[in-house]
């Protein structure tokens, strides 16, 4: 049985002082959670609020990045020890705003979740297509190379630890969702891609969540389908009532 994971991404947001009073709205509101994982991923600079906010619950701590390297002349970056010692459990790895912004190639996502794991940190490894990708109907192929590209020298037990977060870019912050149908059609693909590379019984134990546009609103309705382990969350994470209601998706 997989355990569902829903993840808060909160981008450029939130400073401390902010992400605390978050964190405090927010802890009431989730209750007991035995049945499901929570991971909030503040900005760098909000980690160690964020930590201090939810010690003794059963909330991990999640990071945005990572660099591949552990420590060197590398101006602005964060390793994978500077992330353990702070607590870190989980890192999103490749997200499309990286990808996109930041010039991440998939050889350099591979090289951060490889780092990742080294360090015992989790990855949240994103993949997912453009707007213009999904209409020249290369979708899978895309996923599919994103998926067997970030895998590469990933052995089968440390694939294990990986998180895959399906998000398609053009559901990113725009209100648009892809159909739970939909997402999980693409989710299966992913993990069909998975069992090519380490048999049907990995595969299966490997979570695989869906971002973009998550909502209270549809939340209950993605996480019905059956390849769907869970949601990365980004506009709504910000707000402790809606996130709240995402965690608590089929009360
Ligand atoms: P939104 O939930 O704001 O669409 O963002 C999704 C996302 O990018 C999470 O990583």
């Amino acid at each position: 049985m997989r355990v569902p994971i829903i993840a808060g991404n909160w981008k450029m947001n939130k400073t401390p002082e902010e992400a605390a009073v978050l964190c405090r709205e927010l802890l009431p509101l989730l209750g007991e959670l035995t049945d499901r994982e929570v991971v909030l991923c503040p900005p760098f600079t909000a980690l160690t609020a964020v930590k201090e906010a939810i010690e003794g619950t059963d909330i991990a701590l999640g990071a945005q990045n990572v660099f591949y390297e552990d420590s060197g002349a590398y101006t602005g970056e964060v390793s994978p020890p500077m992330l353990k010692a702070l607590g870190v459990k989980y890192v999103i790895i490749g997200h499309s705003e990286r990808r996109e912004y930041f010039g991440e190639s998939d050889e350099m996502v591979n090289r951060k979740v490889k780092a990742a794991i080294a360090h015992g940190l989790r990855p949240i490894l994103c993949v997912g297509e453009t707007l213009e990708q999904r209409e020249a109907g290369v979708t899978e192929t895309l996923v599919k190379s994103q998926i067997n590209k970030a895998f590469s020298d990933v052995s089968a037990d440390d694939a294990l630890n990986v998180v895959v977060a399906y998000e398609p870019i053009w559901a990113i912050g725009t209100g648009k969702t892809a159909t739970s149908q939909e997402a999980n059609r693409v989710i299966g693909l992913i993990r069909a891609t998975l069992g090519e590379i380490y048999g049907g019984s990995t595969a299966e134990a490997i979570r695989i969540q869906y971002g973009g546009s998550v909502k209270p609103e549809n939340i209950a309705e993605l996480m019905q389908e059956p390849e769907i382990d869970g949601a990365l969350v980004g506009g709504a994470s910000l707000e402790a009532e809606s996130f709240a209601r995402i965690v608590r998706y089929d009360d």
